[in-house]
């Protein structure tokens, strides 16, 4: 599908927390959770995903792709905590559908974002981002790969995936067995996996392709959250 024609008629809608998201008439199903976009990704993400990772590793460095980057709410909490830590953060995100900066601008993150010149740098930078690794702040680089997952071949290996599809009920075939396995390729030794859904097909494929599965408890609205760790190199 075309980009205009999968962000045809997309419109900014409130959720619980305050903050916005995008619903997407196409695919039927809003970019975040309705009981709140912030809170979702800060929980799911970047505490559970990114804080956690970092507490355990107490590694100086660490890579992030994102499938899904959508609006960059994950990048922006990410690139925060990153700042406020002094941890050096590689971040990838893949997104077959790429948001126009205006939309970027109209949901207002930048009012959550404490360092306004994050946010700047963000949109000041975001086209080039397409391109090639762009350096946001001073330990935060951004690299945005306009590609659907299973079209994306990238060579490297991160320490985290974010796996933010829409849910399996409007786009299952992200939750495929294909899909999942593809995802993992990217992910280092030790590495880990975090998605907002827990169903127990995923479970299975995650099982299956060897990690360890935890369910965390989940963002508002939601029991559990998963988390799944690498305990050696697929
Ligand atoms: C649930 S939204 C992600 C929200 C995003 N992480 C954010 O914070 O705004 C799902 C995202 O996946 C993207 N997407 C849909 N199909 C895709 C595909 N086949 N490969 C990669 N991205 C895809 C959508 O365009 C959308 O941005």
């Amino acid at each position: 599908m075309q980009n205009s024609e999968f962000l045809k008629n997309i419109e900014l809608v409130s959720t619980a927390d305050g903050s916005k998201t995008i619903f997407n008439p196409q695919v039927g199903e809003n970019y975040h959770s309705k009981h709140g976009a912030l809170q979702e990704s800060q929980h799911v993400f970047v505490n559970s995903g990114l804080k956690h990772y970092h507490q355990q590793t107490q590694k100086n460095e660490i890579s992030i792709l994102e499938i899904g980057f959508g609006t960059g709410l994950n990048f922006l909490l990410s690139a925060e905590y990153a700042a406020s830590t002094g941890l050096k953060l590689s971040y990838t995100g893949i997104e077959a559908y790429p948001l126009p900066q205006n939309i970027l601008n109209e949901i207002g993150y930048n009012s959550f974002i404490n360092s306004e010149s994050l946010f700047d740098q963000f949109m000041s930078n975001y086209n080039s981002c397409f391109e090639k690794s762009t350096q946001i702040i001073e330990q935060v680089n951004l690299k945005i790969e306009s590609f659907t997952l299973l079209s994306y071949t990238g060579k490297e290996k991160f320490d985290i995936i974010y796996f933010d599809a829409f849910a399996k009920l409007h786009q299952a075939e992200m939750w495929s067995e294909e899909s999942i396995k593809h995802a993992c390729k990217f992910l280092k030794d030790k590495g880990i996996f975090v998605t907002y859904s827990v169903t127990g097909d995923l479970k299975r494929q995650l099982k299956n392709l060897g990690f360890e599965v935890e369910r965390p408890q989940g963002a508002a609205g939601k029991r559990e959250m998963m988390r799944a760790t690498l305990p050696y190199v697929l």
